[in-house]
This record gives structure tokens, sequence and C-alpha cells, in this order.
């Protein structure tokens, strides 16, 4: 509690003992049908930014960012309407409407919400609207002087990239690999990406923002206070209210960057390699990202990042990882933003480079599923062994993708924002099933995954089993509807993503957001204080 300055006001006058509850609001209690919502939003918004489940494009809306089809289907749970706010007197009238009249809101930015949080709710009998600010607040304003962009929440991660280079090729920002992701959720939940050993996370070079909160009031860093721009900055998407924007500090990037993808199989001495991988990568220079896909055909898939110019990266690699047998003939030589659209990192198609950076569409042919793990002990070469020969030859296997930490990371005290996986984190594996259908399909797929993350359970970090919020995971624990949980008891959901950080993003919400009106089945609770004495 010593770095809860900010809320020492609300907390000094008494003892207590803390759990965390699902405080009932004036939303939980109504039974709005939504008449009143749609009435108050049409006195303050332009009738063309509301979709209603009546307008003709209404689906076409809806469907337009979402990734994962799993969660469009006709037994999904549609909302009310879809508010495409044009500034940030949409949003807060939105909040101001939902507030009143009983109806929650999901914030959009760009839909790769792996349990689709951000445009359907798990409870089917939720009354809630989208706010989707990725339709259009998605401006990005470079300025080369500070070298700092603001940039809106509802870009693209690949818009931001595009912006950025456009203004200045030797400037770039540390963030996430698949250029479809968006900035809004993205940024809320940490942001790994290929330049993290090196400049950070996403939200380390977070300077400032502007939100609307749960009064519908707009504010900046100065106007929020230290305690809510800290939460916004890894806590999660959709718990304190709506990122209209961030202003971020970019890093200076070489004219040159190399990249290179290195296939082994089982017979080629991938269980090695991988095993070696685990200690050597997180301990390169920071320059240096190589992260591991492994995939069905018994292989390993290693692909690297070097922020210069293919000769030295050689040397590097025959010095401190020869045993990937990495030559020039490997090296693929480009500016900073090709290796950000390259699609050996993002898989995105061929086209151009504007293309493929400003591309929004999704696909909607490939359901997924996704879970993660932390290391901070490399695992056995036995457990490698299994893993391809166990996991890697059943039917439904999947991917799984390591990406290492160290470098800059490990400088990152635990505390400094919510993501609390820093130093000693070897890598997080995010593991991903996917089939070809939509709805509750997949089987064999989601029976995989199930079955491997039991297995690997052994292998990874414990006490709490670590996961990223970015990779949602609602088997990890969800909010109860009307249940209390015991703070000192878990198994909590929040306590796997946050670690000792859980407890203060509560304690923030709790004075922000009381009423806990943004909610949602993974939103971080109010810390309810209940008094045990009372002065
Ligand atoms: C193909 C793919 C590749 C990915 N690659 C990476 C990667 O390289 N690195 C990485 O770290 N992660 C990666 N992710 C995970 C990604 O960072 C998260 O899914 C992220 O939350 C997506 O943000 P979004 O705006 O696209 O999603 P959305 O579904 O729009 O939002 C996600 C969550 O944030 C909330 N939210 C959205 N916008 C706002 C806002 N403006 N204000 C407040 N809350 C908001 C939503 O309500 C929801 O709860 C990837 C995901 C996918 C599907
Ligand atoms: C909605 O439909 C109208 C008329 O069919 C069309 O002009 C408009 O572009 C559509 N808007 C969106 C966001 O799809
Ligand atoms: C969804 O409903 C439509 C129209 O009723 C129907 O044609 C379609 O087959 C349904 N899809 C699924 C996957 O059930
Ligand atoms: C880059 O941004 C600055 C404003 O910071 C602007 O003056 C300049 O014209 C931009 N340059 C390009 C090439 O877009
Ligand atoms: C890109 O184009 C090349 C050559 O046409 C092709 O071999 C490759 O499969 C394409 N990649 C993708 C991701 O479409
Ligand atoms: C944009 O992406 C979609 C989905 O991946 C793809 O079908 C489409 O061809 C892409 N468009 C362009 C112009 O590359």
């Amino acid at each position: 509690m010593g770095m809860l300055r900010g809320l020492a006001l609300a907390f000094s006058v008494s003892f207590f003992s803390c759990y965390l509850a699902m405080v009932s609001s004036d939303v939980a209690s109504s039974d709005s049908d939504g008449d009143g919502f749609l009435q108050c939003l049409r006195e303050k918004i332009p009738r063309e930014l509301v979709y209603t489940q009546s307008s003709s494009n209404f689906t076409d809306v809806l469907v337009s960012s979402i990734k994962n089809p799993r969660f469009f289907t006709n037994a999904t749970a549609r909302p009310l309407c879809i508010v495409t706010p044009g500034d940030a007197s949409h949003v807060q009238a939105a909040v101001v409407c939902g507030r009143m009249q009983g109806v929650r809101l999901r914030v959009r930015s760009g839909g790769h919400d792996y349990e689709g949080l951000s445009y359907r709710s798990a409870r089917p009998s939720e009354v809630f609207a989208v706010v989707d600010v990725g339709a259009s607040l998605r401006a990005v304003r470079v300025n080369r002087l500070e070298s700092t962009a603001w940039v809106d929440s509802g870009a693209t991660i690949g818009e931001l990239y595009y912006a950025i280079a456009k203004n200045d090729s030797l400037v770039a920002f540390p963030a996430g690999e698949c250029t479809t992701v968006g900035v809004g959720g993205h940024f809320s939940g940490g942001g790994i990406g290929m330049m993290m050993r090196k400049h950070g996370l996403a939200v380390d070079r977070i300077v400032d923002a502007k939100l609307v909160n749960a009064d519908g009031d707009l504010l900046d860093r100065a106007g929020m206070g230290e305690d809510l721009f800290w939460a916004i900055r890894g806590g999660g998407g959709g718990s304190f209210g709506v990122v209209l924007s961030w202003k971020v500090q970019l890093v200076n990037v070489p004219p040159t960057v190399t990249v290179f993808n290195i296939g082994k199989t089982v017979d080629q001495g991938a269980v090695d390699i991988l095993t070696r991988w685990q200690d050597v990568a997180p301990s390169l220079p920071s320059d240096l990202t190589i992260r591991v896909i492994v995939q069905q055909g018994q292989q390993a898939l290693f692909q690297g990042q070097y922020l210069g110019a293919c000769g030295a990266l050689v040397e590097t690699m025959g010095e401190q990882f020869p045993e990937l047998g990495m030559t020039s003939a490997d090296c693929q030589q480009m500016t900073w933003l090709q290796s950000a659209a390259t699609p050996f990192i993002s898989f995105s198609s061929n086209g151009t480079l504007e293309e493929v950076l400003l591309n929004r569409t999704a696909s909607l042919s490939t359901s997924t599923k996704g879970k993660s793990d932390y290391v901070r002990r490399a695992i056995t070469k036995a457990a490698w062994e299994e893993i391809f020969s166990r996991w890697f030859a059943m039917d439904g296997a999947g991917r799984l993708i390591l990406e290492p930490h160290g470098g800059f990371m490990d400088t990152i005290p635990a505390a400094a924002t919510p993501y609390p996986h820093r130093n000693g984190v070897l890598y997080v594996i995010q593991y991903m099933a996917f089939w070809q259908q939509q709805g509750e399909g997949g089987a064999a797929a989601k029976s995989w995954i199930g079955g491997l993350y039991d297995f690997m359970g052994q292998h990874v970090s414990k006490n709490p089993r670590r996961a990223y919020v970015n990779f949602r995971d609602l088997d990890i624990g969800q909010n109860d509807d009307d249940g209390t949980f015991d703070f000192e008891n878990g198994p909590l959901w929040g306590e796997r993503y946050f670690v000792g950080n859980y407890r203060r993003l509560a304690s923030v919400k709790s004075v922000v957001d009381p009423t806990n009106y943004f909610r949602n089945e993974q939103s971080i609770p109010p810390l309810i204080e209940t008094t045990t004495q009372v002065m």
C-alpha cells in the first residue's frame, strides 16, 4: 500500500480487511430495454453515427473488425447499437447516456480481443452497446522536434508505424507484430514486440493520454492523476474508461535492419537448438531479437530482427548462437518499416507497404483460441522432446509462439507499470489453436490446447501461474456476476495477469469507478474496503 499515495485519503480513516467484490451498481439493477438509451443518444449524437440493430448496415459495421469468427455466430448476442464516435463529445455522451439508462458499454478499437470482449458479452442477458473508436478516431500526429506522436486509439499499429516512418524513417515505435492490432486494446494491455528487448513495451513509451472516465469527463494525464495514468498503461482494456488517444515517445532506428527466418525440423536438431535458445535469446545484445514459432511438421521457426546490417549480425550469431548455423545467406536487409510489414513477422499477405500496413480488413475464416505462460527457468530438453513427439503429432495441433524478454525488460521494476513480467523472465509462450469454421467447432483444436496447457503447468512459472492480459483467456477465471471474491484466497485471474499489481489496480478502480460501470468478464473489480473499526 506504500505506493498508493494518491489514495491515502480514502484509506486513512479506519482499519479494514480487504476483499474484492462485484458491487451492485446503478446498471446491474436495471432492466433497461434500451429505448431510453437510444433516445438519449439521439439528443446528443448525430444520428448517422449510431447504428441500431435495424440499421441496414448494422451487421457490416459490427463485423468490420471482428477477427475471431468464434464470436460472430447466429447465437452470439448482438449489441443494442454501435456508436461510431467522431470526437470526444460523442464518447462522453455514450457514457453519460449509458449510465443514466442502465446500458453498459464495450469499447472496441481494433477488435483483436482473443475472447471478443470488445463486441460481445459472454452473458446472454446483458444489455450493452459498442463504442467503436476504430471506425473514425484514427489520426496520428507526429511531432518530429519532440520525437513524440499523438495516436488515436482507433488507429492500428500498422497505421501508427506507417505514419511515423513516413514522417522520418529513422524513428519508430516499439509495439506488436501484427499490423491490424488496434492501438486502443494493445496499449491498454502492454504491447510486446520485436523491439521490446531494446526499447520496452508500448506502455513503457507512453507519456500522456486522453480518457473519458465513468463520469463522462475528458481527462489528460494531469487531469486523471498518476494512479489512473499508471493503471491504463497495462491494466487491460475496458476497466477504467475509454482511452481516446495516447502520446508516445518515439525511438530511433537505424536506416538498415536485418531480418531472418530459419526453420529447423526435429531431424535437423530443432530440440537442441530450441533448448539452447531459451538461455541465449534473453541475453543477446538488445539490438537482436529472435522469437520462435513451434508448429506442425515437427518444426521450429527462428525469426530474427536485428537493428543493424547483416555483417555485424552474422558475427554476433557466430559468437553467441552458433547452434542455429545462421549465415549471410539468411540475411534480408530492409528498412525498419519494411520489417514491420514483412510477412515473416506479421503473417500478412504480399502487397505494397501501404497495402499491408494500412489494410484493416479482417479475415473471418479462422477461429482461434489463445492461452499464455511465462518461463523463468529453461524448460528441459526432455520436455521439449515430449512437446514435439506427443503434442505436435496430434490432431488439432496449433502453434506456440515464444518471445524472449531480457535486455531493457529486465531493467524495469515489476511495479513500474501493471505489466509485472519483467526481471528474470526468459520468455513468454503464446499457445494458439485454430480451426476453419465458425462457432463452437474445433473440438480437436480445443482439446489439444487444453491438454497441452495442463501438461505445461509443471514447466512454467507458478504461484501464481502467469498469463499476459493481451492474450486474454477466460478459462483462467471470470468475474462473478453477483458473487464476491475473497482477495486473500484466490484463485484469482487478476493475480495471474498482474501479480502484485492487481491489488493496486483494484484500488485505483475503487476510486475512479466505484460503482463498476466499466465492467466485463475480466475487468478489474473495485477493491472494497470493509470497515472493521470506525473512528
Ligand atoms: C493476430 C493478432 C496478433 C497479435 N499480436 C500481438 C503482439 O505482437 N503483441 C502483443 O502484445 N499482443 C498481440 N496481440 C494481442 C493484442 O495486443 C490484444 O488482443 C489487444 O487487446 C488488441 O487490441 P484491439 O484494440 O485490437 O482489440 P479490441 O478487441 O478492440 O480491444 C481489446 C480490449 O481492450 C478494450 N479496449 C479497446 N479499445 C479501448 C479503448 N480505446 N479504451 C479502453 N479500452 C479499450 C476492449 O473493450 C477489450 O476489452 C495480437 C492479437 C491478434 C489477434
Ligand atoms: C451503410 O450503408 C450505406 C448505404 O447502403 C452506405 O452508403 C454506407 O457506406 C454504409 N456504411 C458503412 C459504414 O458500411
Ligand atoms: C444463421 O442464420 C441464417 C439465417 O437464418 C442461416 O441461413 C444460417 O445458416 C445460420 N448460420 C449458422 C452457422 O447457423
Ligand atoms: C514531419 O512532422 C513535422 C511536424 O512535427 C512536419 O513539420 C514535417 O513536415 C513532417 N515531415 C514529413 C516528411 O511528413
Ligand atoms: C508472396 O508471394 C510469393 C511469390 O509470389 C509467394 O511464394 C508467397 O507464398 C506469397 N506469400 C504470401 C504470404 O502470400
Ligand atoms: C487485406 O486483407 C484481407 C484479409 O487478409 C485480404 O483478403 C485482402 O486481399 C487485403 N487487401 C489488400 C489490398 O491487400
